[in-house]
């Protein structure tokens, strides 16, 4: 596969305000690319809620002060169609690639992207074996936000094979990434992880080896802290790891949580409220103010009983490679909760919205 003449045209994945539909508009790239560059041709883009708070947003009055088409999408998968002459040792014609990018200024819903793994922006990018098949390839665009998201909010965490875990949300994507990676990679033991999850996924979750006993349901309570607490029981927790949005276990949080000592961690991906998809990241900043609070006082004052924190994303190569080297050792496998084709990408993100995906969304070129 290559790239001939002196430009290329392109279909990439637009929105101007959150009134006004996804259109795919055509764009051009200057050839060859440069000497930094490659261009990779995409097999699939994986969604992620983000896309939709960023949608939501740009309302159109606040899309009005900074009038704009804007790009949607942070992880792709793809085959890499030409390589400037710096990467020439690096990167060849043909190779099979996954990665993240973390602005929307690339917006990987596009037929091409042409990136500059050697800036710390594009860096989060793998080269994957010749033997992956396209299915596998389309499935790894599921990968990267939310395994860099999940190993890097793990590894503020002393964790080890005696650790004690709840995860809050152990069906989301973040959720049942740090199911298999804490019991494959960390060797938590089943018996000591938790998972909160809806009544639908005891099944899917206990599939990845949390024990029947260890869910806790819930739409079935007024607040998981009375069973958590019995959790406790056996022996204080070392990580409670929230990946849905929520607060209810903070009045007994002494009880449940080893202290800041004994190096107890509570750490919050998402604040104290689950956030409704279809909602501006603006509207969600009240929400969490009682968390950045907490943020503040507990973690960089120093005055809270244990260790908080609240992790966001970030590029990484190194956290990138360990995807796919547990992936390759069967550590590790991304869920797929459907594939839709980019003219469906209205859908797709409905899918999303709807709270209901159990696995990744991907949108297939
Ligand atoms: N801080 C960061 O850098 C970062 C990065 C990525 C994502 N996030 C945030 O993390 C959250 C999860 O993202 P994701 O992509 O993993 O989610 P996701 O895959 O879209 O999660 C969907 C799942 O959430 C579960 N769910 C719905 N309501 C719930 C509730 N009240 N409590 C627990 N689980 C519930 C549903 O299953 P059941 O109801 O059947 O359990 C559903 O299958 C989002 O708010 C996202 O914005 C933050």
């Amino acid at each position: 596969m290559s790239l001939e003449g002196t430009s290329i045209e392109y279909e990439k994945l637009t929105f101007k305000d959150s009134a006004s539909p996804l259109t795919f508009k055509k764009v051009s790239h200057k050839l060859p690319v440069s000497k930094d560059e490659i261009a990779v041709k995409v097999s699939a883009a994986g969604l992620n809620p983000v896309d939709l708070g960023i949608y939501y947003t740009f309302h159109p009055w606040v899309a009005s002060l900074f009038p704009s088409y804007r790009n949607l999408g942070r992880d792709y998968s793809g085959t890499v169609v030409q390589v400037g002459s710096d990467l020439k040792s690096q990167y060849f014609v043909g190779d099979k690639v996954f990665g993240y990018v973390p602005t929307l200024s690339t917006g990987t819903l596009a037929q091409y992207l042409f990136l500059k793994p050697k800036t710390k922006h594009d860096a989060s990018i793998v080269r994957v074996d010749q033997s992956v098949t396209d299915e596998q390839l389309v499935n790894f665009a599921g990968i990267p936000l939310v395994f860099l998201t999940t190993v890097q909010s793990l590894s503020v965490v002393p964790l080890s094979d005696k650790s004690r875990v709840v995860i809050i949300g152990g069906s989301t994507s973040l959720g049942w990434t740090a199911i298999q990676v804490l019991l494959n990679h960390y060797k938590v033991k089943p018996e000591n992880l938790v998972s909160v999850n809806g009544s639908r996924s005891n099944n899917f979750v206990q599939e990845l080896g949390v024990l029947q006993q260890n869910t806790i349901n819930y739409d079935q309570v007024d607040s998981i802290q009375n069973p958590v607490l019995d959790k406790a029981k056996d022996g204080k927790f070392d990580l409670i790891l929230d990946a849905a949005g929520n607060s209810d276990l903070f009045n007994h949080i002494n009880e449940i949580l080893k202290s800041k000592e004994e190096n107890g961690h509570y750490v919050t991906l998402v604040g104290d409220h689950k956030p409704v998809y279809a909602s501006s990241l603006l509207a969600r900043l009240p929400s969490s103010f009682s968390s950045f609070k907490r943020f503040i006082y507990w973690n960089l004052i120093g005055g809270g009983p244990i260790h908080y924190q609240f992790r966001n994303v970030h590029s990484s190569k190194k956290d990138i490679d360990l995807a796919y080297r547990l992936y390759k050792e069967g550590n590790y496998k991304v869920i797929v909760d459907s594939i839709y084709s980019s003219e469906e990408v209205t859908q797709a993100y409905k899918r999303v919205e709807s709270n209901q995906a159990r696995g990744k969304v991907i949108v297939k070129f």
